[in-house]
């Protein structure tokens, strides 16, 4: 068999398809739409949700079974909307709650799942209940909604305790008493417009069942928890042991790792209350876990058989472009997840790091926060190199998949952003010394010759886009081989028909530096060397990069083959 002759239509690879029916998250390829970024419908130069509807059929076409929407709920914008003011209304800069609903019919009516962002670790300070509590003073019970402490010291003029925001400085900010004194201080483990609440507070885990109600009766397929391991604290708050700063202080991604704000075992209570509600509604709404704990056997817990279905693979995100890393990465993490019986939700880039492409073309070393002019630049064409052998290598391995918008246009970070336009609170409270998170989150380029890129009507874009973004805009690659588009189109599609998502690894032994194993009726093989290596036997399907010698599997290529064809026309 020729590599023509394997080469069938999307069409006829897709209309095979099984509905997946409740499991569709064990294998599901969930699209990360970051709204501010994604389409502008009004000018405004902002993304919005009916921008969203818009540009939904070209998802569908990518071949995802599911997109997940960042926060579009009312916010006064501190944290780009992980700021919620109110949980049970669309921000007026991205539409309303009518667009929501006609985004999410259309979204349906293409077979598309959806999943929003639910944070629960903190709300606004604009939120209507925190104000409340500012108003209602010490020892009352809308405080007890929020964690307020009395500070340290003869005055109280120190914080509660040690512990620092993962935007930088105090975890803690005091409040004013209404005849202008100093008051109690409040937690915030991110921005100080971001308030942590009291999750021993019953009232408020009714409060967020109600809103988890409220989404799941507007009809959505679940939710993606923010920061789901930081909900409870240890008791008494103590103070954060010099081991777990110095843990800090070797991340780089501005998460802790330990610490008696992370990762407490009675977290798990909530998502056993939440799973529980779910369940009443039916077996298909999701819930996928954001949590940046040590190891992936205590991320495992999260998705226990009566908890959440989902959780991010961080681990893999993390994994630097090695074979011997990936391979260590990928059989613990299928291991620690099958203890639980869930699978894995593979994630290479979101809208908290560094794009792939950008990552890849770094020197080794600690993932930066955020790119700036002045900093070492990634090599572009290494990085994306990489990223698509990356991806392609992700696309083949069981379990779920995250992309984030843009990663299949093969888009590098702003790199070069003008400081003065940053908008990520990690900038100013680093005091200057970290870029954060803008770089990665700057409008999509759909149409080259549109202005803006056609991001939306009359060019505005809230962040400018990179010259780079031209050539990558969407209309530059559509139907042409060999593009990153058509790679992830591909891939997408193969993967479907090959039933990859629900295969199983089997390790090959290769040369070094080559991770190969087959899955079904594939055998992948990815170079992380140097060198070029000979190819493994079995038919081209395909590759992360045009090949004109098929004998050879260069340095930084994945590649797909078909084994059982091989065989057969051997035998
Ligand atoms: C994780 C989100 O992904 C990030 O964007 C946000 O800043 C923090 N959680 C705080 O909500
Ligand atoms: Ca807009």
């Amino acid at each position: 068999m020729t590599i023509e002759e394997t080469t069938v239509t999307f069409t006829e690879l897709t209309a095979d398809l099984e509905n997946p029916g409740p499991d569709w998250r064990r294998t599901a390829v969930v699209y990360q739409i970051y709204p501010r970024s994604f389409a502008d419908s009004n000018g405004d130069g902002i993304g919005d949700l009916p921008g969203i509807t818009r540009r939904l059929p070209a998802l569908a076409e990518l071949g995802v079974d599911a997109i997940w929407l960042s926060p579009f709920y009312k916010s006064p914008q501190a944290d780009a909307g992980y700021d919620v003011a109110d949980y049970r209304d669309v921000d007026p800069v991205f539409g309303t709650l009518a667009d929501f609903d006609a985004m999410l019919q259309r979204a349906h009516g293409l077979g598309l799942k959806v999943i929003v962002d639910l944070v629960s670790n903190h709300s606004s300070d604009e939120h209507e209940w925190f104000q409340a509590a500012l108003a209602a003073g010490p020892g009352s019970r809308e405080r007890e909604r929020y964690i307020f402490r009395e500070g340290r010291g003869e005055n109280g003029e120190l914080p509660p305790n040690n512990w620092e925001s993962c935007f930088r400085g105090p975890a803690w900010t005091r409040t004013t008493n209404p005849d202008g004194t100093p008051g109690q201080w409040y937690l915030h483990l991110f921005d100080t417009k971001q308030p942590d609440w009291n999750w021993e507070n019953p009232e408020v885990r009714a409060e967020f069942l109600d809103v988890l109600r409220f989404w799941l009766d507007r009809g959505v397929d679940g939710f993606r928890v923010d920061v789901a391991h930081s909900l409870i604290k240890a008791p008494g708050l103590p103070d954060q042991a010099p081991a777990d700063q110095a843990a800090q202080d070797a991340e780089t991604d501005g998460f802790f790792l330990t610490g008696p704000m992370w990762d407490q075992d009675r977290v798990h209570e909530v998502y056993r209350d939440w799973r529980a509600l779910l369940d009443t509604y039916s077996p298909d709404r999701i819930l996928c876990a954001e949590a940046w704990v040590p190891s992936l056997d205590r991320l495992a817990r999260y998705v226990r058989d009566d908890e959440m279905h989902q959780a991010f693979n961080f681990g893999y995100l993390e994994s630097e472009w090695d074979a011997a890393h990936l391979r260590a990465t990928i059989d613990k993490s299928i291991a620690a997840n099958e203890t639980v019986g869930a699978p894995t939700t593979w994630v290479l880039s979101n809208h908290d790091v560094v794009r792939h492409v950008s990552r890849l073309g770094l020197p080794a070393g600690p993932r930066p926060n955020g790119i700036r002019a002045e900093d070492v630049q990634p090599d572009h064409e290494l990085g994306l190199r990489r990223a698509r052998a990356a991806t392609l290598l992700m696309l083949s391995l069981p379990g779920s998949a995250y992309v984030y918008q843009g990663e299949e246009l093969g888009l590098p970070d702003h790199t070069s952003l003008d400081d003065d336009l940053r908008q990520d609170p990690t900038w100013w409270r680093s005091q200057y010394t970290e870029a954060g998170r803008d770089g990665c989150r700057v409008p999509l380029p759909w149409e080259a010759d549109e202005p803006g890129l056609g991001f939306g009507p009359g060019g505005a874009t809230w962040l400018p886009q990179p010259a780079a973004y031209a050539e990558l805009a969407r209309d530059r690659q559509h139907e042409v081989e060999g593009s990153t588009l058509e790679m992830y189109r591909t891939a997408l599609a193969f993967r479907r028909a090959f039933a990859l998502a629900v295969g199983t690894v089997g390790w090959v032994e290769s040369a070094p530096g080559v991770l190969q194993f087959t899955n079904g009726e594939l055998t992948v093989a990815a170079n992380t060397g140097t060198e070029s290596v000979p190819m493994p036997e079995g038919e081209l399907l395909m590759s992360s990069v045009p090949l004109t010698d098929h004998g050879t599997l260069p340095a930084d290529t994945t590649v797909w083959l078909l084994t059982e064809v091989f065989n057969e026309s051997q035998s």
